[in-house]
């Protein structure tokens, strides 16, 4: 055998290339997967950093208060120099450690409790028919992600923040920008000030008028400085549309690709709850993994961290994990079955950075999935499958557009 066959493997580059489907994690996580809970990769900048592929082990990190969430700690992994502006400058709470983090969080929990969002939904009923009406009246074919599934959650944040809606191009484009892995930090430093003195300006007329709405709540308050209040805007503004934006557009596409499941939830619309968390999990569309660095030394699945060691808590395998999602004689959690139980996904996070906008989401997917197919039931992709394009490269995964008829 020579030496160079006996050289260790060189470790996986985060992140990796996604393969030749687009409905599936890059097949390296995967394999990563398949072998172990845990992996050593590198960061694009050279670092060492653990891939966490196992589904005990990604909740275990998560739940685990010796982990950080701060991108201030020593070792913490960046996918990008865009990321390391967006979460060191002035981070939002989803970037902070208790009791930081549970102080800010507190600000707004109310306001996404399952109580508050469901009083909300006839609001979301609404929004989501007239969107539809919209649609019918252009004719089609019409773009469902830049004509349905964009506006709707936007419109929806927009109203609960006291955000006006007609802003909608300015915010939604830097959103995109300050998620997109390939900004630079220069871009993602401009996109983040811009956003953040737009919330501040909003919040201080807020002061002067205030409305019925969370950011006039939010400046009223004398426990927190107007950065905080900004930022608590900001951070609202951004998960608050675009997660479920490319949420909706991905969970329409994989019933237009799968008319048989369509079918099933138009005979029986009580199916769609459990079929939200099915494509929540099938779908699981924070691609890049949550990133944490522990703080001090822990062993994971056998293996000893250190204090500073990187970690990326890869949901898409976690959510694949065939013991849970698969059990002998059930459909390969690989496969879209809106018949499993897959209430255990961890598409919102775990432990306390959970999604709080999770009661909200639901509400929105579940309406917008009953609209279409009860009012569109001929909905239909109005190009070749082949040729929709996915946004590979951003933190919250989608498809750029999706051209429909009807
Ligand atoms: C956190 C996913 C919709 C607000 C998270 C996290 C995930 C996630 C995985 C955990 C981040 C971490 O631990 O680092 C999703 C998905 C959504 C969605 C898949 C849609 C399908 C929303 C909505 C809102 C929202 C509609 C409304 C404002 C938040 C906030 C956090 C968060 C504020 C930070 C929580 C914390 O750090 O305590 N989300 N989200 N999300 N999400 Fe969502």
């Amino acid at each position: 055998m020579s030496l160079t066959s006996m050289a260790p493997a060189p470790a996986l580059t985060l992140p990796a290339p996604y393969g030749s489907c687009p409905y599936d994690p890059p097949p390296a996580y995967l394999e990563a997967a398949a072998e172990r809970p845990l992996t050593r990769t590198v960061l694009p900048d050279g670092s060492p950093c653990w891939l966490i592929t196992g589904y005990p082990e990604v909740r275990a990190v998560l739940a685990d208060a010796r982990f950080s969430a701060d991108a201030r700690t020593p070792g913490f992994p960046f996918l990008s120099p865009g990321q390391r502006e967006l979460a060191t400058a002035q981070p939002s709470f989803i970037r902070m450690d208790d009791p930081e983090h549970a102080r800010l969080r507190r600000m707004v929990t109310k306001d996404f409790l399952v109580k508050r969002i469901e009083a909300l939904r006839p609001g979301i009923q609404r929004i989501v028919d007239e969107a539809v009406d919209r649609m019918l009246a252009k004719g089609a074919p019409v773009d469902l992600v830049g004509d349905f599934a964009l506006p709707v959650p936007s419109l929806v944040i927009c109203l609960m923040l006291g955000v006006p809606y007609q802003d909608h191009d300015f915010f939604q484009s830097l959103s995109r920008t300050l998620l997109d892995n390939s900004t630079t930090h220069e871009q993602a430093a401009r996109a983040h000030h811009e956003l953040m003195s737009y919330l501040a300006r909003l919040a201080a007329d807020k002061q002067q008028k205030p409305g019925d709405d969370i950011l006039s709540r939010l400046v009223a308050r004398d426990d927190l400085t107007p950065q905080e209040t900004a930022s608590l805007g900001f951070l609202l503004l951004v998960t608050g549309h675009e997660s479920t934006a490319n949420m909706s557009a991905m969970c329409t596409l994989a019933l237009l690709r799968d008319p048989k499941q369509a079918t099933l939830l138009r005979e029986r619309p009580a199916l769609i709850p459990a079929a939200v968390e099915e494509l929540l999990r099938h779908l699981t569309i924070i691609h890049l993994g949550l990133a944490r660095v522990a703080k001090e030394p822990v062993e994971i699945a056998g293996t000893s961290l250190v204090a500073g060691d990187a970690v990326i808590c890869m949901l898409s395998t976690a959510n694949r994990d065939a013991g849970l999602f698969g059990p002998e004689g059930c459909t390969h959690p690989s496969q879209l079955d809106l018949t499993r139980d897959a209430r255990r996904h961890l598409a919102f996070g775990f432990g306390v950075h959970q999604c709080l906008g999770q009661p909200l989401a639901r509400a929105e997917l579940h309406i917008i999935l009953e609209t279409l197919l009860r009012r569109l039931p001929g909905l239909r992709l109005a190009v070749p499958e082949e040729e929709l394009e996915f946004s590979t490269g951003s933190i919250v995964y989608g498809v750029k557009a999706l051209p429909v008829s009807w």
